[in-house]
């Protein structure tokens, strides 16, 4: 991969930003900003209006998820919806499910989850189904705390015959872990749990949003039923995340909102609404179109960014993306940000006093590094590094369950993650500002406390 190429499509290198919090959010490319200024001359509202602009705007926001639908491999658009974000699509996918819990059923997830996969089916098992009087279990699968993976014999015991959904992220954003989905689909499948058509197992959800930016995901291959990411951890502008679902649970499944669009041609009168056809049953009002557009433009875009000079174009282009030129595009990302993590591991274990958490060097992990320093406040280390121009987040990153699981006082961990145009560079730049930062601070700054993880001294 050319990195050098493709940076010279982002302005931020040009502004000397070390941009390592990539996790949080990545950069958008020029074109990106100039395919928003080119909309412009066909804005107008989707299947809303007969004018051309209208009607070219329909089409451009309709292939859209035809893009989505290729890009994870689901067998058409049909199975696609979109939402702000990974938060709002979990959300829907618990509002869809919600009338279907039955009064004792529960919901598997994990101690490692980002809030946005925990705290809906908190609010739904102690909140919403409650004031309804049914009851409903939420409960939480361990991890290791030294190498950072999930515990499977514990998800596989909390996993029984009344567990509906088992919700699982496909990368932590904290500790880096990817689960095993297959194994973890296995298990769900294993539940015994009858479903309402019949058929046993458990539904499967994958909060994808750190797994989609630097990995190729098969839907199809992968077997789940649920799957979310978020398009702005994915050069793409912020307000628009993705859902993919099988099409005859989106089918069957109630929407998370009603309204305009989501019905069909004339189908409503006082006593009865007919729906639209999938997946407009699922794009109640006007929809993010400028954003849902763009962001299809981005996946497309990555494809160019990271492929050889000659290699064919996709970014401004309909034509159906094939799955061997994602896959293939993917892994040439997830090795080169595979690379750029050791590289900055391997600095990390030359620093006094610096713990990281999750796998060890070699054991697969999503792009980042999330770690402590012994006697040095995490905020005030990136805040150091920001001092230093280097960008890093502190804080528990919305996975809180971890960090106070781990014991962490405070319940943070500063952390740098990569992209598909972090340079070898960066991560130098960064791990020596982290050298330098650690240097100053460490005198003065009181003793974090807490277990689990890698440090330079040896495995705590
Ligand atoms: C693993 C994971 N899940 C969910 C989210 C939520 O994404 P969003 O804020 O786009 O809804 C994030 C964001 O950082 C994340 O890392």
């Amino acid at each position: 991969m050319d990195v050098d190429r493709v940076r010279s499509h982002f302005a931020f290198p040009d502004l000397g930003r070390v941009a390592t919090n990539n996790a949080a959010t990545s950069q958008p490319p020029r074109e990106l900003l100039r395919l928003l200024e080119s909309l412009t001359e066909d804005y107008d509202n989707v299947h809303r209006g007969q004018s051309s602009a209208s009607r070219r705007t329909s089409e451009r926001f309709e292939s859209a998820y035809d893009t989505f639908a290729q890009w994870l491999n689901a067998p058409s658009r049909r199975s696609i919806a979109t939402y702000r974000n990974t938060t709002e699509a979990i959300n829907a996918v618990m509002y869809m499910l919600l009338t279907q819990f039955r009064d004792g059923d529960n919901v598997v997830t994990t101690m490692m989850e980002h809030n946005s996969n925990f705290v809906p089916w908190y609010g739904m098992c102690h909140e919403i189904l409650p004031a309804f009087g049914r009851r409903v279990e939420c409960r939480v699968a361990r991890f290791d705390h030294a190498t950072g993976a999930l515990d499977l014999e514990h998800l596989a015991e909390l996993v029984d015959e009344r567990t509906k959904l088992v919700c699982v992220t496909g990368a932590s954003n904290f500790l880096g872990t990817k689960p095993p989905l297959r194994t973890i689909r296995a298990i769900a499948d294993r539940s015994g749990y009858v479903r309402d058509d019949g058929r046993t197992g458990s539904l499967l959800l994958v909060d994808a949003a750190q797994l989609v930016p630097s990995s190729f995901v098969d839907v199809q291959q992968l077997d789940v039923d649920f799957l979310a990411f978020s398009c702005h951890k994915m050069l793409a502008p912020f307000g628009v995340g993705v859902l993919y679902a099988k099409e005859q649970l989106l089918a069957a499944g109630r929407p998370f909102l009603y309204g305009g669009d989501m019905v069909a041609e004339g189908g409503v009168s006082v006593d009865r609404v007919d729906y639209n056809d999938l997946p407009w049953k699922y794009a109640a009002g006007t929809p993010n179109i400028l954003g849902v557009i763009a962001s299809a433009r981005a996946l497309r875009l990555v494809v160019d960014l990271v492929s050889p000079e000659g290699a064919p174009r996709w970014f401004d282009d309909d034509r159906p993306l094939p799955r061997s030129v994602v896959a293939q595009a993917m892994h040439r990302v997830g090795g080169h940000t595979r690379s750029l993590t050791e590289l900055a591991m391997q600095e990390a274990m030359t620093i006094d006093g610096l713990r990281w958490y999750g796998p060890a060097l070699g054991t697969p992990r999503a792009p980042l590094l999330a770690f402590t320093v012994d006697g040095v406040d995490p905020i005030r280390l990136a805040e150091g590094l920001n001092l230093e121009g280097v960008e890093a987040r502190a804080g528990c990153h919305c996975a809180t369950l971890a960090h106070r699981d781990l014991g962490l006082n405070p319940p943070a961990t500063c952390r740098l993650s990569f992209a598909l145009y972090t340079s070898a560079d960066d991560v130098a730049l960064a791990m020596d500002a982290v050298r330098r930062v650690v240097r100053d601070l460490r005198p003065l700054a009181p003793r974090a406390t807490g277990a689990g993880g890698w440090t330079s001294g040896g495995r705590s």
